[in-house]
């Protein structure tokens, strides 16, 4: 469904609608993830004049299209003879335009439909504007039932592993999912203790939760000041758990952008070693950035290698403290990246699992006699938690000290689990 002509794709300022389209045809077409899109077209030139209210209206635009699209999909491809477009713009038009009819109160009827077709026009011309206007008419005139609207925002395979594994509350589980999470932000030590105004405490220390009124504009300063970090309480308590102390050898085997290195250089002095580990280069050099600014003193040797392979450290070199903040399905973080919702397959599970326990055998290697491995993953999968544990208990002759698993739906929080290991006997 397209009559893409030569010089047909004319130039769209940047309005809130606009960018969140742009936003969602790149995570669709590039499989970008989506806060990385999202913050890429919000710092980017064009996008310097909008409003904090429109910044507002696009990421809400973005997140809920997001969350509800596989919903969104079903209840479009019902009102097209030929179903979804292959045209991935005017396929997130569509997604868009219907987000904002059926599921985004504060926009009238009217103007999620006509801000819709304008931009079509603008990029598809009248023909396909016409038809788009056609679909999102007809979803006003006859609104689709919301009764399976939560279930079908997930994928099937999800929902029935859910609805049979035990202790899982499933309506709960998956309207949490769907749901907007608190903004929370770890606060640089200096600032903790005179507390920021506008922020509320969580079951962390170190993270407070942004409380309405606060504008999201002083979040972004105090961000961009090095004041406070986004983060989880979940995640900072995974932190915490390792408890590095001055004196101890630290190792982190999967280190990403530096959130939790930087937490675990917080406790460290000038001449202790932290070793940041990750097979991404480009994340690592984030991570340096990020701990040279929140923690200046703590040197931070960054090494980019697959971890699940044996590492080149010095052989006698041994670790008191190791994080393993392993790759995983992602399935306790959906309210924060809802593309998981479709990229995720169920074949991934065992795929990771297997890269957590090969990740645990090498972290095991390199563990101090007395020292503690912090085993962590944001998914709930038996595989990728509990079952990965028993390798550690079975092949690897690690005790398991204790454990913690967290929902959103029960706590609030993201969807953690991480145990503490060790080499002592129970
Ligand atoms: C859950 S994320 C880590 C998040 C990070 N610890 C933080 O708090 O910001 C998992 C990380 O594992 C990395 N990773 C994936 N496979 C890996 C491997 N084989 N060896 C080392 N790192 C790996 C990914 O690049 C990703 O950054």
């Amino acid at each position: 469904m397209s009559d893409r002509r030569p010089g047909r794709r004319a130039h769209v300022g940047t309005d809130a609608r606009t960018l969140a389209w742009r936003v969602l045809v790149r995570i669709d077409k590039d499989g970008v993830p989506l806060q990385a899109a999202l913050r890429s077209a919000l710092d980017a030139p064009d996008a310097r004049g909008l409003e904090d209210r429109d910044r507002g209206l696009a990421t809400e635009c973005v997140y809920g299209t997001c969350r509800r699209r596989l919903w969104l999909d079903r209840v479009l491809a019902e009102r097209i003879p030929r179903g979804l477009p292959s045209d991935v713009e005017v396929r997130n038009a569509l997604r868009l335009g219907a987000f904002q009819l059926l599921l985004l109160d504060r926009v009238p009827a009217f103007a999620a439909v006509s801000t819709t077709i304008d931009l079509v026009r603008k990029v598809r011309g009248e023909r396909v504007a016409g038809f788009v206007n056609g679909v999102l008419r007809s979803l006003e005139r006859d609104p689709p039932s919301r009764l399976h609207a939560d279930r079908w925002a997930h994928p099937e395979w999800l929902v029935s592993r859910w609805a049979t594994e035990p202790g899982v509350d499933l309506a709960a589980r998956l309207a949490a999912n769907l749901a907007e999470p608190p903004v929370s932000l770890r606060l640089h030590p200096s600032v903790r203790s005179a507390a920021l105004p506008g922020l509320g405490p969580t079951a962390q220390p170190a993270v407070f939760v942004v409380q309405e009124g606060l504008s999201s504009h002083t979040v972004r300063d105090w961000v961009r000041q090095g004041r406070a970090l986004p983060q989880d309480p979940a995640s900072a308590r995974v932190v915490e758990w390792v408890e590095a102390r001055p004196g101890h050898r630290v190792l982190e085997l999967c280190a990403g952008r530096g959130v939790k290195t930087s937490q675990l250089a917080e406790t460290l002095g000038p001449s202790d070693l932290l070793v940041a580990i990750d097979v991404s280069a480009a994340k690592l050099r984030d991570a340096l950035r990020l701990v040279a600014r929140w923690a200046p003193t703590v040197h931070v040797r960054a090494l980019a290698a697959d971890a699940s392979q044996p590492l080149p450290l010095a052989p006698h070199v041994r670790f008191d403290r190791i994080l393993v903040d392993a790759p995983c399905t992602g399935l306790g973080v959906l309210r924060r990246r809802p593309e998981i919702l479709w990229r995720r397959t169920a074949g991934d599970i065992g795929v990771l699992a297997a890269l957590q326990r090969a990740l645990l055998t090498e972290a095991a290697r390199w563990l101090a006699p007395d020292g503690v491995i912090i085993y962590a993953v944001c998914t709930t999968t038996p595989e990728e938690t509990t079952q990965v544990l028993d390798h550690a208990r079975n092949a690897l002759g690690l005790t398991i000290e204790r454990a913690f698993d967290t929902t959103p739906e029960r706590d609030g929080q993201d969807g953690f689990f991480a145990a503490r290991l060790t080499r002592r006997a129970p």
